[in-house]
C-alpha cells in the first residue's frame, strides 16, 4: 500500500503526468490510499462566517462551527472534486468519507488549547483495505473522537499515523514545493540531525515543520519508503535516518 498525503493547493495543480504515475503503480500491483488536505478553501470559508483561521504551532484551532466548516469542506467540497478528477482520467477512485462509516478512531490532543483537534490512535484497517482494492480510496483527515464527535486532524499527521498503522510500504507528501529546501537547493536526502539543525536555524518553518516531523515518525514507525515531492514520479527529499 502506497499512502499518498495531496495538500490543500496541491488538489488543484494535479498535473496529467500525476494521473499517469497513479496508473502505473496501479498496474504495478500497488493499493493507494489518497489523503487530502484542504487548507486554503477551509480558510476561505471560514473567513465568510466570521472566523478567519488561527494557527497555533502550525496547528489549525477549530471551535465546533469551524469543525462543521471543514469536514464540509473536505468531504463535500475537496472529495468530490478530486473523484471527479479521477473519473477525468479514467481512474476508478472512492469517496471513503461518503457513508460517514468511522474508519479512523482518535482523540483529542488538547482540547483546552485546539478544540476540536484529534489524533488518529486507530483505523479499521479491512475498510482501507477493501476500499483501496482496484481503486485509489480518498481519505479526509477527519477522525471520530471517544463520545462520537468528529474531530480535525493536521493532514500529514493524519497520512503518518494511517500509513503507520497499515504498515504502508510507503509515504509521499505530496505538496507545492519540490522537496526540502535549503537555500534555494533541494535536498536529494534529509536526515533527523540536519532537519533538527533546520528547525533551529529556522531554515525549515510554516508547513514545512509538521510535515518533516510526520515525515521521520513514520521513517520510526517501519515505513521504508518516506518522501516529500511535488511530483509523484521523482523521489523529491527521500527521508532516511
Ligand atoms: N525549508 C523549506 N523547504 C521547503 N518548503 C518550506 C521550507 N520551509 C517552509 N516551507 C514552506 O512549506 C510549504 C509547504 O507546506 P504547506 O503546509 O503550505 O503545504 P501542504 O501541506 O502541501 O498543504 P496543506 O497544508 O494545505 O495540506 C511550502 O510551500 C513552503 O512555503
Ligand atoms: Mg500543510
Amino acid at each position: 500500500m502506497i499512502v499518498i498525503k495531496i495538500g490543500g493547493n496541491m488538489v488543484k495543480n494535479l498535473t496529467p503526468a500525476f494521473f499517469e504515475s497513479i496508473k502505473q503503480l496501479q498496474a504495478q500491483g500497488e493499493q493507494i490510499l489518497i489523503v487530502h488536505g484542504g487548507g486554503n478553501l477551509i480558510s476561505e470559508c471560514g473567513k465568510f462566517v466570521g472566523q478567519p483561521a488561527t494557527k497555533i504551532d502550525g496547528i489549525r484551532v477549530t471551535d465546533q462551527q469551524m469543525m462543521a466548516i471543514t469536514d464540509n469542506v473536505l468531504t463535500k467540497i475537496v472529495q468530490p472534486e478530486l473523484h471527479n478528477q479521477f473519473t477525468a482520467h479514467s481512474i476508478d477512485s472512492t469517496m471513503m468519507n461518503d457513508g460517514d462509516y468511522p474508519f479512523l478512531i482518535g482523540d483529542y490532543i488538547d482540547q483546552a488549547t485546539y478544540g476540536e483537534v484529534g489524533a488518529i490512535n486507530a483505523v479499521k484497517a479491512n475498510y482501507i483495505d477493501v476500499m483501496t482494492y482496484q481503486s485509489v480510496g480518498l481519505c479526509a483527515p477527519i477522525t471520530l473522537g471517544p463520545a462520537g464527535q468528529k474531530l480535525n486532524v493536521n493532514a500529514d499527521t493524519a497520512a503518518e499515523a494511517i500509513a503507520s498503522l497499515i504498515h504502508a510500504d510507503q509515504l509521499v507528501l505530496l505538496t507545492d514545493v519540490p522537496g526540502v529546501m535549503l537555500d534555494d537547493q533541494v535536498l536529494n536526502q534529509l536526515d533527523c540531525q540536519t532537519a533538527t539543525k533546520l528547525f533551529e536555524t529556522k531554515k525549515l518553518v510554516n508547513g514545512m515543520v509538521p510535515k518533516v516531523k510526520a515525515a521521520f515518525k513514520a521513517l520510526d514507525n517501519g515505513i521504508q519508503n518516506v518522501s516529500i515531492t511535488n511530483d509523484l514520479s521523482k523521489v523529491g527529499t527521500a527521508i532516511v535516518h
